[in-house]
């Protein structure tokens, strides 16, 4: 685990956009496995095996915990999404997590700031990355839900 520090506005998100292929870089070189390598989209960023947890989730709270997971990343064929596979592979992954959740069923909008982070790391697992980025994870949460997710980061790792 690598920790990176800094003031209000000292660029930590923006860092870690670049890293994620959401902004371009003005200057510097991004270094991945000895080698230097250009990020110029969020795809790309994935392809290198980082998945991004961003400081404000990027939730939507409309839909559904497996909805969330799996947005843009459907199972299925082009015209039906399978439901019940997705459904599995979400219980399994807030298990692997010990996540606690009332059911992947309900809308994200209902859910807690801890059980909303926990959806969100989850989220970042479904490519299977290599690096997970996560932005101020515990920030906005208590004591109690902080312990929880720096338990779930652990585990993670
Ligand atoms: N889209 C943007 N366009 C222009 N300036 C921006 C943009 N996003 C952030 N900034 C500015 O860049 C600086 C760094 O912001 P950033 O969000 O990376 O800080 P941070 O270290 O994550 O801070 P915090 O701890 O508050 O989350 C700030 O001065 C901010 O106002
Ligand atoms: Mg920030």
């Amino acid at each position: 685990m690598v920790a990176l520090v800094g003031d209000n506005g000292a660029g930590k998100s923006t860092l870690i956009k670049i890293l994620a292929g959401v902004y371009g870089s003005d200057g510097g070189t991004i270094m991945h496995r000895d080698k230097p390598v250009s990020i110029s989209s969020p795809s790309e960023s994935n392809a290198l095996g980082i998945a991004t947890v961003y400081q404000d989730l990027a939730l939507c709270d409309n839909l559904d915990v497996v909805a969330n997971l799996f947005l843009g990343h459907e199972i299925g064929g082009r015209a039906i999404i399978n439901e019940v596979e997705m459904e599995k592979r979400s219980w399994s992954l807030m298990q692997q997590l010990s996540a606690r959740i009332p059911s992947v069923r309900i809308a994200v909008a209902s859910l807690s700031g801890g059980q909303r982070q926990t959806v969100a790391i989850a989220r970042s697992l479904i490519g299977e990355p290599t690096v997970v980025i996560l932005d101020e994870p515990t920030a906005a949460l208590g004591v109690a839900q902080t312990a929880e997710v720096l338990n779930l980061i652990e585990r993670l790792r």
